[in-house]
């Protein structure tokens, strides 16, 4: 579980962060929800220790994020896959390379054990033979499997989303989202995912986070959002 407790954010006096209170319950998706410029974004790099808070504090597995040391940061980092909002992939590497990087630098495996995990992996997100591709050699969608491929290989527990979808068109969002719900139900993974894409919520959310201006206006079910905010979605769905 991840708890987020009273977190304040502020860069140049701008408060971008106003007093976050928020659990990740294990094994369910949670979607957090809100147009550009709410934090979103921000809200996700406290999470991983990218950025600190200047008040309040975020807990991982009972493990508080404030006051640790560099290295013990990086050893609770691996729980963690980010997802970025560009997929982020080297350019200069091929598919195979790009998902290999980290198990080379991190782990002991063999060269035969890498080569086997990684057509595993590419294998779960529907990818198989792209191995020697380049990026500009893949779509939009196909890139964000990539990365989706990268960040599964090394088995974490939480995988944190931004804006999986943003740029895909309706046949690729629908394979991102059936993808995040395919790592949840195989493999138990924890997500948060951050969007403003009302479908991708209505298809991978267990429970829903609003945000707005840097505060939650609403947490429960995704029947109810619409219930309860359907103006500030449409202005969302709009301004986006
Ligand atoms: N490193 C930074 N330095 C200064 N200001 C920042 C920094 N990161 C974010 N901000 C500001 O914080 C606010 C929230 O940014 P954030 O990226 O979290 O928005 P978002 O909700 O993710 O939006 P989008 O949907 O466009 O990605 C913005 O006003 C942004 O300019
Ligand atoms: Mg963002």
């Amino acid at each position: 579980m991840i708890e987020i407790k009273g977190v304040w954010k502020y860069f140049e006096g701008k408060e971008v962060l106003r007093g976050i209170n928020l659990k990740i319950e294990d094994g369910m998706t949670t979607v957090v929800l809100g147009p550009s410029g709410q934090g979103k974004t921000v809200l996700l790099k406290n999470i991983i220790g990218l950025y600190k808070p200047e008040r309040g504090e975020i807990i991982a597995d009972g493990i508080s994020l404030n006051g640790l040391k560099k290295r013990e940061l990086f050893e609770l980092r691996k729980k963690f896959a980010f997802i970025f909002q560009g997929s982020a992939l080297f350019d200069f590497l091929t598919v195979d390379e790009n998902i290999a990087l980290y198990l080379r630098m991190h782990t002991k495996m063999s060269k035969e054990e890498i080569e086997k995990k990684v057509k595993n992996v590419l294998k779960v997100v529907g990818m198989e033979g792209t191995e020697q591709l380049y990026p500009e050699e893949l779509s939009g969608g196909m890139k964000k499997r990539v990365a989706i491929a990268r960040a599964v290989v090394f088995s974490p527990k939480y995988i944190l989303y931004d804006e999986p979808t943003t740029g895909l068109d309706r046949e690729n969002a629908r394979v991102v989202n059936a993808l995040i719900n395919r790592l949840k139900r195989e493999y138990g993974v924890t997500s948060i995912v951050v969007t403003h894409d009302i479908d991708c919520m209505e298809t991978v959310a267990d429970r829903v986070v609003l945000l707005k201006e840097g505060r939650i206006i609403f947490m429960g079910k995704k029947e109810e959002v619409k219930e309860s905010h359907l103006d500030y979605l449409y202005e969302m769905e709009e301004g986006k």
